[in-house]
């Protein structure tokens, strides 16, 4: 039903919409001044807020705003402003000698935190966000005192920065161990063999006779790059076969697929990815966090 506008018959009395319900009437009262000023005054706010702050959207983008407002640009200031911060120790850090950074307790300090964030970032997805690797997978873990290509601190920086086995940096870390399976340098028989010796240096449950055949496999052709009593060789990457850390795995069926195929772990090198003072602010996390020679 249409409402029909009532108008007072005597004065006093307050102008309604003429919308009843059961005997409640609505007022037709005006809005009270300073309400309709402060409508409007929202309004002229809101016209202007999208000229001087970016606000319409447009194919790519958004218009500016005259006041050329940009949250990136605030986070590319704050961050420049944090780095010219740190600008002179971070000098201080690639021009120090590795060695000795951690007798300076705040250059060790700062390389540590620097390095925790450089962790985080890059390495875990690899190393396991407490470096501690992955298991049987090829990923070692940076906690112990087991290093593949050694553990001073020189080393740690030297395998960061160029990697292991990439094709991206020539003075990458390299060695290669020989497929003795698929390539046919040794008979199937021979490699169980091999592999019960193995076991045995390891401290394993093993076949004796044919560990004692194996010694002899071994002399001839592991003893060059694990060494004779199995402690390997840090100048070629080899891993130590007489402990209980593995980087593929101890079992039975592991080494034997490590000696059929062999392994090619390989590491990106960090030095195109991160600035020097990264490097070596995670390679002296790494030494810290670990058994660092
Ligand atoms: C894509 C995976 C990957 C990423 C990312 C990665 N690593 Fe590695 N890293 C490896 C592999 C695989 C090896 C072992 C290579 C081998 O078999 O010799 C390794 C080895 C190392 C070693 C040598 C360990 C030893 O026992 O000698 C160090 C140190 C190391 N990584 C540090 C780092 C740091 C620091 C970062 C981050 C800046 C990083 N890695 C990022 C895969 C990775
Ligand atoms: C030319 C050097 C070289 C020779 C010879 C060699 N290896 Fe290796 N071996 C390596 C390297 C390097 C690795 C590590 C590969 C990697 O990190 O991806 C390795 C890895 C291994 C591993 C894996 C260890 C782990 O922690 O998982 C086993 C087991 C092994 N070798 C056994 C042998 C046996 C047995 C022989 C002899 C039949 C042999 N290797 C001969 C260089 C050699």
């Amino acid at each position: 039903m249409c409402a029909k506008k009532v108008t007072p018959s005597q004065k006093g009395e307050i102008p309604t919409t003429g919308h009843e319900w059961d005997g409640i009437r609505e007022y037709d009262n005006p809005m009270p001044r300073w309400w309709v000023w402060v409508f409007y005054a929202t309004i002229v706010w809101g016209i202007g807020y999208t000229i001087a702050y970016p606000a319409w959207p447009l194919i790519t983008g958004a218009t500016p705003g005259v006041l050329g407002a940009s949250t990136r640009a605030d986070v590319a200031a704050e961050i420049k402003q944090f780095d010219d911060a740190n600008a002179a120790i971070k000098q201080q850090l690639i021009d120090a000698d590795l060695t000795t950074v951690s007798a300076n307790p705040d250059l060790m300090g700062y390389a540590e935190r620097a390095g925790a964030a450089v962790f985080k970032t890059n390495c875990a997805q690899c190393h396991g966000s407490g470096a501690a690797g992955v298991e049987g997978k090829g990923y070692p873990n940076l906690l112990d005192d087991d290093w593949l290509w050694g553990g001073d601190i020189e080393n740690i920086h030297l395998t960061i920065a160029h990697g292991i086995r990439n094709t991206t940096d020539a003075d990458a870390r390299y060695s290669e161990m020989p497929k003795f399976g698929v390539d046919g340098l040794l008979e199937k028989a021979q490699i169980g063999e091999v592999v019960e010796y193995v076991l045995k240096l390891s401290g394993q449950e093993h076949d004796a006779t044919l560990a004692a055949a194996g010694e002899t496999v071994y002399a001839d052709n592991c003893a060059a790059c694990h060494m004779e009593d199995g402690s390997g060789d840090p100048a070629q990457g080899a891993p130590k076969l007489s402990d209980a850390i593995w980087l593929y795995g101890g079992s039975r069926e592991a080494i034997t697929e490590t000696v059929t195929y062999a392994r090619f772990g390989v590491m990106p090198n960090w030095n195109t990815r991160l600035s020097e003072d990264q490097i070596r602010a995670v390679a002296l996390y790494v030494h810290s966090r670990g058994g660092g020679q």
